[in-house]
Order: C-alpha cells, then structure tokens, then sequence
C-alpha cells in the first residue's frame, strides 16, 4: 500500500502543530511537582477547598493545577472563571468524571455521577419536571406541615434538634418521591441504606482516597493480593446502594396494586411507565431520578440548617434583630410562611449568610472537561477534572470583608433593601446546577425562619451550669456538616407557647 507523501506530509504537520501548541499554551500554574507523583504528596484531606484557596493566592491566578500521578485537576477559584467556563462554555465542562470505583460502588445510576450523555440527559429530565420552579410550588403545603412537625418535636425535646431536622428533611423527600413518611430515622430501612451507601461513596471518591482511581488496571486483579482490600469494600456498598434504589420503588409497585400508596413522584413515574409512549430507559430512569431526590436533598438539606443553627447559636443579636422584623411583618398570632418571604429582607440577608458562611458542598460535584479547551493563555485538556472551589469563591475577602465573620448586613443595601447578591451559585452553576434547588432554598428558608419565629437558641450548659463553647468547624467529604455542637431550643415566650401548642401532627 502506497501513502501519498502529500497526506504523509498533512499528518506530520499536524502532529507538529499540535505538539507547538501543547508547548506553547501551559497548562494552569500549579505548585512545584515531583516526577510522577505530582503534586499528590501536598493534596490535603483536611478541609481541601482552604488549601486551594490559599495555592490560588500564592499563584496569583484563580484557575490552578494539581498533579497526581500524571491526571490533571483543574481548580476554579473565582465566580468569574466559573462563569466564564462552566456557564458561558457549559457545553465544554458538563461532563464529570467517572473514577473506575463510582461504578464499582454502584453509583453510576444519579444524576449527579453520571458523564455527559444520553443515560444524564433523560435521568436530568425527569428531575427538571419535577422540581422546576412552578413544579416545586406543588410541594409548599407537604413542606410547611414537616416543618411544624419538627417544631412540634424540638418542641417537646429541645436538647435534640439535630435528630428532628433529620425526620424533617428525610421526610420531606421521601415524601416527595416515595409517599414515604419517616418516623425514627435510625429505625426506618431506606434512611439507613441511603445513609451507609452515601457514607462508603463519600469515603471512596476523595483525592488519593482509592489507589484503583489512580491505577484503574487494579480493578481487575485478584482480591487476595495486598491492597486490594477496595474490592470488598466496593461489594458491600454495590448491595447497600442496590437496595437503596429498588425497596422503597417497589414497595411503591406493590402498595399501587394493593391501593396503599400515597402520590408520590414514584407513583407518578410507574403510571406513566404502562403508556405505550413509555421507552425502554424508562424503569431505570424513573428509579434513578427517584432515589436521587432523596440522596441529593435531605443530606445537603440538614448540613444547610445546622449550619444556620451554628451561626445562630454564636450570634444572639442576629437572632434578636430577625425576630423583630417576623414579629412586625408577620404579627405574634400565626407562624410566617411563604407568602411572607419577600417582607422579610433581613431574614432573607440571614439565610444568604448562612449558605455563604458554611457551605454545604464547598467544592460543590466535581465537573470535567469534554474537550480541549483554552482559559486566559492556560490550556485545558479534554477529560482533566475540573473542581469548583465555592468555598473560596463565597470566602474572596475583595467580594466578602471579613469573610469568616457571619454578617448577614453585607447582604444589604444602606437603605436595607437586599443586594442582587442572591448566594445561589452555591447550588452550582451551568447545565449541571442543582437540580433540586427550589425545593432546597424554600425547604431551608422555612426552617430557619419558623424556628426563628418561636425558639431562642441558647447555649447548652454543662454540669456545673456553665455554657458549653460551639466550636466553628466542619467535616470533610461531598457534604460538609459543621462539627457536633449542643444547644438547646427555648421557648421564646407565652405567645410562641401558644402558636406552639397548636401545631397539629402532620399526615
Ligand atoms: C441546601 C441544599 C442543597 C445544596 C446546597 C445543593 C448543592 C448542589 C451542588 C453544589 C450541586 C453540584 C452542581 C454542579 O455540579 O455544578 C448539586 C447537584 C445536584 N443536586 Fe443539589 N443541593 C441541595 C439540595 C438538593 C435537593 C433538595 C435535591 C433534589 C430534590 C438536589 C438534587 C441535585 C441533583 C440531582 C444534582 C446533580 C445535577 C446534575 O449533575 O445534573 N439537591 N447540588
């Protein structure tokens, strides 16, 4: 077979070209690297996002490297670089990564783990119909009723919030999809299943967490080989996880046939599923979206509020200046609701600040790149992870003085109207933003306003009477909760006595 020397040619100039390019657009600046390991001897497991927030700084650019073992991870550390990559060029960065353990573990079925593409794209879908902003307003009454019921719980047994907000945001969910109402949490089998799976997920996905993300070839080796201790691991979660998605979708299926099952988003989906129109995707789909209701929004949902409760605690006169604007705008005789959201600005000021000051998900999901790409003279290549620091983005003291301070008067105006700031791009941005966010924000508003409205949070007192310190500081992992801290949740006065009493328990 003869080549054409004109094509011979063609190919070497290409090839050329492309490895100019390479040398002459750099990658982002990283940290000095060793051979082969990279930067992975620095990668930290405390807190990442400070750390990459302060290599950002010492950098002097808000798009970094970090190298380990030869796999580029791209940081945004800057509101603008994330607009600028993930939003104006979202058709770029909507992909995520997909380490070998995700499928091992049984993960590859929500929204959120998923690559670019098809299987996403009808599992995106079916989320967006049910948690787009109109749709979301359906589920106002089931929220309002589970977050009397968690005042009515804190009520009765102040000393334990932590296990209420629990019930309440689990119950909201699963009430959302399965119809499904949560008594004890630790007691009910779809909490527990999702909790384990989402606790072995969480411990697997991190930087440096699982030597078969670095070396996916291991995946394949014998499991009594040393260090392939994964295997074991990946196999106990595959079954957690599958039990997560298929027992409470088919205690739907049965409680259809046998006419038990509340309306729910499940009962909805399994309807539609026997129109001829269905395809084949659909079962699997319909799960999926289901499931991930609940593994994406009670988690995330009661970091938000112990978060608020922390931020709180510590700041009395915050609490002090909310209730006085509730009691002006929405009187002593009635909880607030929804419909007083846009005359409360200073609550509204305190609810950006808590999302802001200890955000749930710091370096939000990991995003990746779905082709080769140039930002400010720093090339990007096709399949590098691309991590999103909302940490350091809310926590940039040019944006935010102060940063660590809790202020929710930066979030308005001198005349005390609000600032166009509205914090929402802690929900993420571009086409992978969360899918759930209403339902989060309207979820997490109502539960810091209500127990505003009736409770003081005090300090818990030790055996000698003396106030015990919270202590500022957060876990690691996807979600990040602050660290357990006690309080108590008094009762505001005879008037909140009253509103209290009257709270009936919800269906
Ligand atoms: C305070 C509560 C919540 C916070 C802070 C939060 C935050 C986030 C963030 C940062 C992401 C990643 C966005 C990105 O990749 O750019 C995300 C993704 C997602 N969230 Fe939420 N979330 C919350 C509650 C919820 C709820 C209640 C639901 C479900 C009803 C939900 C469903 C999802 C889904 C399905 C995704 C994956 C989207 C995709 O990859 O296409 N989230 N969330």
């Amino acid at each position: 077979m003869s080549v054409s020397p004109a094509l011979l040619i063609a190919v070497i100039a290409v090839t050329f070209i492309a490895s100019r390019r390479r040398c002459v657009t750099p990658y982002p600046p990283s940290l000095p690297t060793w051979p082969f390991f990279g930067n992975f001897f620095s990668i930290p497991t405390r807190v990442p996002w400070k750390t990459y927030a302060d290599w950002s700084k010492i950098l002097h650019r808000d798009l970094i490297s970090v190298w380990a073992f030869g796999q580029l991870t791209v940081v945004i550390n800057s509101k603008k670089a994330a607009k600028e990559l993930l939003e104006r060029r979202s058709a770029k960065y909507s992909d995520r990564p997909f380490p070998p353990i995700i499928k091992l573990l049984g993960w590859d079925f929500g929204t959120g783990m998923l690559p670019y593409g098809d299987k996403w794209r009808t599992r995106r879908r079916l989320m967006h119909k049910h948690f787009h902003f109109n749709a979301a307003l359906a589920y106002r009454p089931l929220q309002e009723a589970k977050v009397h019921d968690f005042l009515r719980h804190v009520h009765g047994d102040k000393w334990r919030f932590e296990r209420y907000l629990r019930v309440a945001a689990a119950d909201i969910s699963l009430s959302i999809s399965y119809g499904h109402g949560v008594g004890d949490p630790d007691e009910d089998r779809f909490v527990r299943a999702a909790e384990d799976s989402m606790a072995m997920l969480s411990g697997a996905v991190f930087p440096g967490a699982m030597v078969v993300n670095v070396f996916p070839f291991l995946r394949h080796l014998p499991e009594w080989l040393p260090g392939m201790g994964f295997q074991a691991y990946a196999r106990r979660c595959k079954e957690i996880t599958s039990d997560m998605i298929n027992t409470p979708w088919d205690s739907v299926k049965q409680g259809m046939v046998d006419g038990t099952a509340r309306p729910s988003m499940a009962s909805t989906l399994i309807s539609q599923m026997r129109e001829p129109s269905a395809g084949e995707d659909t079962e699997d789909a319909a799960k999926d979206a289901c499931v991930i209701t609940y593994v994406a929004g009670a988690d995330t949902t009661v970091a938000a509020v112990t978060g608020g409760v922390l931020a709180l605690l510590l700041h009395p006169q915050v609490q002090r200046r909310a209730q006085k604007e509730i009691d002006t705008v929405v009187g002593r005789d009635r909880l607030p609701g929804y419909e007083d959201r846009q005359s409360l600005p200073y609550v509204e000021a305190v609810y950006r600040e808590v999302l802001r000051w200890m955000i749930v998900a710091p370096l939000s999901l990991p995003h990746a790149a779905y082709e080769d790409d140039v930002y400010e003279g720093f090339f990007i290549p096709k399949g590098a992870q691309v991590i999103v620091n909302l940490w350091a983005m809310l926590h940039n003291p040019d944006e935010y003085p102060e940063p660590e301070v809790f202020k929710p008067e930066r979030f308005l105006t001198y005349d005390g109207t609000l600032t166009d700031d509205d914090v929402k791009i802690v929900f993420g941005s571009g086409r992978r933003v969360c899918s759930g966010l209403h339902v989060a924000d309207s979820t997490v508003w109502l539960l810091l306003v209500s127990t505003l409205a009736v409770f003081n949070i005090v300090p818990a007192k030790d055996e000698h009477g003396n106030e015990i310190c919270a202590e500022v500081a957060c876990t690691d992992g996807l979600v990040s909760h602050p660290l357990p801290f006690q309080c108590i949740f008094e009762t505001r006065d005879n008037e909140a006595e009253v509103l209290l009493s009257q709270l009936k328990e919800a269906d």
